[in-house]
């Protein structure tokens, strides 16, 4: 499975060699499911929405999306529903469950599930597989992104509820700069951007692999701009 985040097709950072590497990445790679976590756009137009389906039409492997604050803006969330049909994917399947969550408000940069959503990821994430919440906010601030303001606003309760639920990996975006917390049994992963230039400050864009196998998983982030792969994660 791979991990992309923060595309923003159309910013003057958007880099179109390194989509079209990454796109040939992932159709050469053997990825059986992608997973984006959001800001596939920069302010939610829906030239822009045209042009990110574009890009992710040439990815050959199932995909699973959410929505970032990018994409919510300017009503952009209605396009973003009326291309992937829901702002709320689920997978579930090969020993693995996946619940995707739109965290993003209208207009806003700050995150929030709401305590209406809780409900379903418990059903979604309850039985006995490896687990994957999939949302664009960071549930805990990444070092080196300056300081915290676009945190999931209900951040507490949800790490909570990952806790409780024994999710497995929590993939998160937004912040353009890889990083790996744990806490207790969850791995909170939040992906670089997979294709732009708007890093943080000699940083790389990169993506994440998992391998997963029998209940066992490894990550790696790959550089794109190397193509080097550093193992972050192993169960
Ligand atoms: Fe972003
Ligand atoms: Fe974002």
């Amino acid at each position: 499975m791979a991990h992309i985040s923060d595309l923003h097709v159309t910013s003057r950072f958007f880099d179109a060699d390194l989509a079209s590497k990454l796109v040939d990445t992932l159709n050469t790679g053997g990825y059986d499911l992608v997973v984006i976590s959001g800001d596939l756009t920069m302010e939610g137009h829906v030239g822009e929405y045209e042009k990110a389906q574009a890009l992710l039409d040439g990815i050959e492997p199932r995909k699973l999306i959410v929505p970032g604050n990018h994409d919510s803006f300017n009503k952009g969330y209605e396009i973003f529903e009326e291309m992937f049909h829901t702002r709320k994917p689920v997978f579930s399947g090969e020993g693995i469950s996946i619940c995707g969550m739109d965290s993003s408000e209208p207009d806003l940069n700050e995150g929030k599930l709401g305590r209406h959503n809780y409900n379903l990821i418990r059903e979604r994430l309850s039985g006995d597989d490896l687990k994957f919440l999939v949302l664009h906010h960071h549930i805990i601030p990444v070092p080196g992104t300056g300081r915290e303001n676009n945190i999931l606003m209900d951040s507490g309760d949800v790490l909570k509820l990952c806790v409780d639920l024994d999710v497995n990996f929590v993939l998160s975006g937004h912040r353009h700069l890889p990083w790996v917390w744990k806490l207790n049994h969850t791995y909170f992963v939040t992906a670089g951007t997979a294709c732009t230039r708007r890093l943080k400050g000699r940083s790389y864009p990169s993506f994440n692999r998992f391998e997963i196998d029998g209940g066992r998983a490894v990550m790696y982030e790959i550089n794109m701009d190397t193509m080097e792969e550093y193992e972050r994660i192993r169960t």
